[in-house]
């Protein structure tokens, strides 16, 4: 959705106040390179509606320990994370069509959250969950081992400038961590329409000692996964989409 340039990153502020020993007061900390940037939007009345009504029942606070899932959604259930929903086209299709599964759906950007949470009120979907904040940070801190079922990565930010693949998402470090945050038998679902991306994908799963291809190469579309406005447009322009599902295994072989 975003190929702007990546604005510089913001001092960090604790620099202000450097610790004796510390770097000058003037030297930001390195920061973590991001999967994504802020971006200005506009978020419209129905979407600042919908945040302001539904936002505190469907909307986590990031924290920085382990979120109690059954908790987290009033019920136990299987658990597919969605990171990067966008719009949430796609995630409350999926969620109306598996009434039994709970979704927890990560998305920065405020308009999307917006938006997926009025798609909530209107399709009057109780088994989804919000947090607005970066999915690594989500994945590092608040999931624990094996509790995932599925994970879903659709369309995920291709970067295509080479200066700027340290931001793809689908990279070893963070592909460990999701694997072994699924259960045995769980599935990593990611697709792309950016051919360079999908390669790239398909090595770093393929290279990943704890998931298995369920198909030779990539795989079909899965029947639950619609066509989004984006996915249409890439087509529209040419693009082909690429779709990848592996399964984690009960152990690494
Ligand atoms: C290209 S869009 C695709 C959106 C949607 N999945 C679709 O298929 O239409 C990628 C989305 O991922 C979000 N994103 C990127 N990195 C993220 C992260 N680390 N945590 C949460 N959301 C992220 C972006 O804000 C953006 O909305």
């Amino acid at each position: 959705m975003t190929s702007s340039p990546p604005r510089p990153e913001d001092p960090n502020p604790s620099a202000a106040t450097a610790a004796p020993g510390g770097p000058p007061p003037h030297v930001a900390h390195p920061q973590r390179v991001r999967s994504f940037v802020t971006r200005a939007g506009r978020t419209t009345t129905g979407q600042a509606k919908a945040l302001a009504e539904l936002g505190p029942r469907f909307v986590l606070p990031f924290q920085q320990t382990k979120l109690d899932l059954a908790a987290a959604f009033g019920r136990e259930a299987p658990v597919v994370l969605e990171i990067g929903f966008g719009m949430g086209d796609a995630t409350a299709h999926i969620a109306s069509l598996r009434p039994d599964e709970n979704f927890l759906c990560c998305e920065v950007h405020e308009p999307g959250v917006g938006a997926l949470l009025k798609r909530i009120g209107e399709m009057g979907l109780t088994n989804i969950r919000i947090l607005q904040h970066d999915a690594v940070e989500v994945v590092d801190h608040m999931l624990e081992a094996s509790t995932l079922a599925s994970i879903h990565i659709f369309f995920p930010d291709p970067w295509h400038k080479k200066r700027h693949h340290k931001r793809r998402l689908i990279q070893p470090p963070l592909v460990a961590k999701l694997a072994q945050r699924l259960i045995p038998g769980g599935y990593l679902h990611c697709a792309t329409d950016w051919q360079p991306y999908a390669e790239q994908m398909l090595e770093v799963l393929t290279a990943e000692p704890l998931l298995e291809n369920t198909a030779a190469g990539y795989a079909e579309r899965p029947a639950y996964r619609p066509e989004t406005k984006f996915e249409r447009r890439g087509l529209k322009l040419g693009h082909g989409v690429w779709d990848l599902v592996f399964r984690r295994r009960a152990a690494v072989p």
